[in-house]
């Protein structure tokens, strides 16, 4: 059907780049390109000999002119950014200039402020749209498919939801001491600033892991999770019709937290610059060189996530509560494609995002939060390539 230029190479394009060898009907060509080539070559060592055609390519995903170099040279149906966050703008930039769809799975954050949200990424909805073409954002999990489930729910199950609770749960172990499951940098700047909810109409926010719950999870059991700002809270407050609440909890073991907070006490995940040996070093991006490398944690990995949404709400005047969530093991992920789990939920929906957008399936121009789009394709496509979904119509709420 189509090609695609995937930009990245590390844990979560891994397994995109598996998934999309594994839809060779859709995806015929891709192109994986980052700032790391022998990353690149090592992948396309790995899977190349099958159906879809492999190539590869250099691109520093901060400069628009390599990429417009490089879309015009490879001319994708679609470019899959699994670079950072920080990259995301200089994509679009590209995607704009050679009108090229394009997907991701972060919002943008600036490098110098750990801020993410969507203005940046909404201001090109225009632009996008007058050059015809779609920029899908936030096709990983959550966001991602926490917002496809939201869709779901809006159009089978409620009139009007009233709130709801995304919680991602890993229960997963490496044997590390303190890793993190994604890239660490991201990762820390995440969980080590301020948590919020919405509540009626407004943001409320608090101090960093200060609500925690304890959810039992399906399939795992009861487990300590702690209130998060999360990018998806900005988009679906808009567009979920009458939403009163919505909250963010990821789980955390008290092991984590207590390296957590040692390294924070002593300066070492401060994004400031400071200068050692005569050379500007950001104590974050050093700790990240020290930490283990997440792509590495697959083969150590043990146990399973839950990551899913609970809603309650309305129906033909009945009040309702709907969970929907998808539970991976850690040990079947890295069978299937060398990867534990937390990459291997990001990559496979990175993978359906683009599949949306090449077969068509999904064909709103401008600049658009996944939840906009119909859900039911994307939905068969989860339980097809690997991400089943279960639901419940009486779960436990998180009070
Ligand atoms: N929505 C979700 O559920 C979810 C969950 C997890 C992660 N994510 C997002 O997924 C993305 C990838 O995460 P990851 O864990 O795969 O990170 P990662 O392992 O650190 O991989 C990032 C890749 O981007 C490349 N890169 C960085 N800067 C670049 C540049 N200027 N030009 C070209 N390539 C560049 C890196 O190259 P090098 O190899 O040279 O470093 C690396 O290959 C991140 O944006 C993360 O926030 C989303």
């Amino acid at each position: 059907m189509g090609k695609a230029l995937i930009i990245g190479a590390g844990g979560v394009a891994s397994v995109a780049v598996h998934k999309c060898c594994q839809n060779s009907d859709v995806f015929e060509e891709i192109c994986i390109a980052s700032r790391t080539k022998a990353k690149c070559d090592a992948l396309k060592e790995k899977l190349d000999g099958g159906k879809t055609r492999i190539t590869t390519a250099k691109v520093d995903a901060n400069n628009v002119e390599e990429l417009v170099a490089l879309i015009n040279k490879e001319k994708p149906d679609v470019v899959l950014n699994l670079a950072l966050p920080y990259q995301d703008l200089t994509i679009m930039d590209a995607c704009l200039a050679t009108k090229t769809n394009y997907v991701d799975t972060a919002n943008y954050e600036p490098e110098d402020t750990a801020k993410f949200e969507y203005k940046w990424q909404w201001a090109y909805r225009e632009k996008f749209e007058k050059a015809g073409i779609t920029a899908l954002l936030g096709s990983g999990f959550d966001p991602g498919v926490t917002g496809v489930f939201s869709a779901y729910a809006q159009k089978h199950y409620f009139d009007e939801i009233e709130t709801l609770d995304i919680l991602d749960c890993n229960a997963g172990d490496h044997g590390y001491p303190f890793a993190t499951n994604f890239n660490p940098e991201i990762n820390i700047r995440e969980v080590t600033a301020k948590g919020s909810y919405f509540e009626n109409g407004k943001v409320v926010e608090t101090e960093p892991m200060a609500i925690k719950r304890v959810y039992n999870f399906p399939e795992i059991g009861p487990m300590d999770m702690y209130l998060l700002h999360h990018e998806e809270i900005e988009s679906l407050a808009l567009n979920l019709k009458g939403i009163k609440r919505i909250r963010f909890f990821m789980t955390f073991s008290q092991k984590y937290l207590n390296h957590l907070y040692c390294l924070q006490d002593v300066g070492m995940t401060s994004i400031v610059p400071i200068e050692y040996e005569g050379k500007m070093i950001v104590p974050l991006q050093f700790l990240k060189a020290v930490l283990p490398d997440p792509a590495s944690l697959g083969p150590r990995t043990k146990g399973k996530t839950n990551i899913g949404c609970i809603f309650t709400g309305k129906k033909d005047g009945k009040e309702r509560k709907y969970y929907v969530y998808n539970v991976c093991d850690h040990e079947a992920c890295y069978k299937e494609v060398g990867s534990q789990a937390i990459s291997y939920t990001t990559g496979v929906p990175a993978m359906i995002g683009a599949m949306m957008l090449m077969t068509g399936k999904w064909n709103k121009k401008g600049v658009h939060n996944i939840e906009e789009f119909d859900p039911d394709p994307f939905m068969e496509a989860l339980n097809k390539f690997g991400l089943p979904w279960q639901e419940s119509f009486y779960p436990e709420l998180v009070d």
